[in-house]
């Protein structure tokens, strides 16, 4: 009998739990390729969470912060680092070594494979059960509203969690460029990671051994352009699950929107910038001193919109709950459980805001 040693990840496998069960939609894609002018209802938000434009001018507040600064261990940018995951949960980074060139072919690998004809692109799409692939996540009834976006979702790294399968190598250099960016990704999340474990009082490699192995998924979204964007959602509101989220964008359209002092306020792109942010996992290991602030996406009329999240995500077995240093200072306000739990109970979910309710410890 042959045996098949395929490198399946343990994301893929559905343990009957409920997770990756999302229900078929229509290619958003598609759609607006067949009919440009229409936006059916399901896609309809009620009028509180419609995105409202012109609401704020649009600013750069979030903080930027050096990168080749916080490689040099510099005290002032980890501060700057520190206050913006507790008071921002956001931050975009500069001069993180990531070259312009391949950011753009990133980019261009993403525009690739979504520009691909839609039978083509089908070869990719998600089983039932599995998060990798072409399609959508997250849905769960016929009467949620819906994303006005297609994704693609990979695991990038370590490689033996990625599933080829899903990869689109029919696009040129698509498997290259993947390859090349995650390598960038992984120096530029240890060194956040390294930094972030020194602010939270631990040796430099203590978030990553929390990890037990550190993980990278990679989902690309494609906003296609809304004829009424004032309706719809390009991505609900959320927090990203794992330990923090790495956003390659468009350069030129401002579409990314975080809940900020209770605004929806948005992120304008700084040319070759990465918007990071905190995931829900180092809020619970941060014990909350570092938060995962909620976050949307909106359409516009006129140009589709591609963006990259790279989401840093600990071994299923890792546990995930307040740690020590931070405990001397403060009691816990997060259970602990194993990473695989928690993400069964974030994939099992619509987006809608944060789950992280879900860990959080009664006050007495
Ligand atoms: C995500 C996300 C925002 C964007 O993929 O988790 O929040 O601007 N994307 O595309
Ligand atoms: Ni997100």
């Amino acid at each position: 009998m042959e045996v098949k040693l395929e490198s399946k990840s343990c994301m893929e496998k559905d343990e009957g739990l409920g997770w990756g069960k999302s229900l078929p939609v229509p290619r958003v894609q598609e759609m607006v390729k067949i009919d440009p002018h229409t936006v059916p209802h399901r896609y309809i938000r009620d009028h509180a969470d419609r995105p409202v434009f012109d609401q704020r001018p649009i600013s750069s507040e979030v903080p930027v912060i050096d990168f080749s600064l916080l490689a040099k261990r510099d005290q002032y940018e980890q501060k700057k680092l520190d206050s913006a995951c507790k008071e921002w949960g956001f931050f975009q980074i500069i001069n993180h070594g990531v070259g312009e060139e391949l950011l753009q072919k990133m980019k261009g690998a993403g525009t690739g494979f979504f520009d691909l004809e839609m039978e083509d692109k089908q070869k990719y799409s998600m089983a039932e059960n599995d998060l990798q692939g072409y399609g959508h996540a997250f849905v769960f009834s016929e009467d949620q509203k819906l994303d006005w976006a297609d994704l693609m979702f990979l695991m990038t790294y370590p490689p033996q969690y990625r599933n080829l399968k899903y990869w689109p190598l029919a696009v040129p250099g698509f498997k290259e460029t993947v390859e090349e960016y995650t390598k960038e990704i992984c120096r530029v999340s240890e060194e956040i990671l390294g930094n972030l474990s020194l602010l939270m009082g631990m040796e430099e490699e203590g978030l990553k051994e929390l990890h037990q192995v550190v993980k990278l998924g990679m989902r690309m979204n494609y906003y296609p352009p809304c004829p009424k964007p004032d309706l719809v959602l390009g991505v609900s509101p959320h927090s990203d699950s794992g330990t923090i989220t790495m956003l390659l964008q468009d350069d030129h359209i401002t579409a990314l929107q975080i809940h900020h002092q209770g605004h929806w306020l948005p992120v304008k792109p700084l040319p070759c910038a990465l918007v990071v942010n905190v995931g829900d996992t180092l809020e619970v290991w941060s014990n909350g001193r570092y938060k995962s602030v909620q976050h949307r996406a909106v359409t516009n009329e006129s140009r589709a919109r591609i963006s990259i999240a790279t989401f840093v995500i600990p071994h299923d077995e890792a546990e995930i709950g307040p740690v020590e240093p931070i405990l001397r200072d403060a009691p816990a306000t997060y259970r602990t459980i194993k990473c695989v739990d928690y993400l069964r109970h974030f994939l099992g979910r619509k987006l809608d805001g944060k789950a992280l309710d879900f860990l959080k410890l009664q006050a007495d």
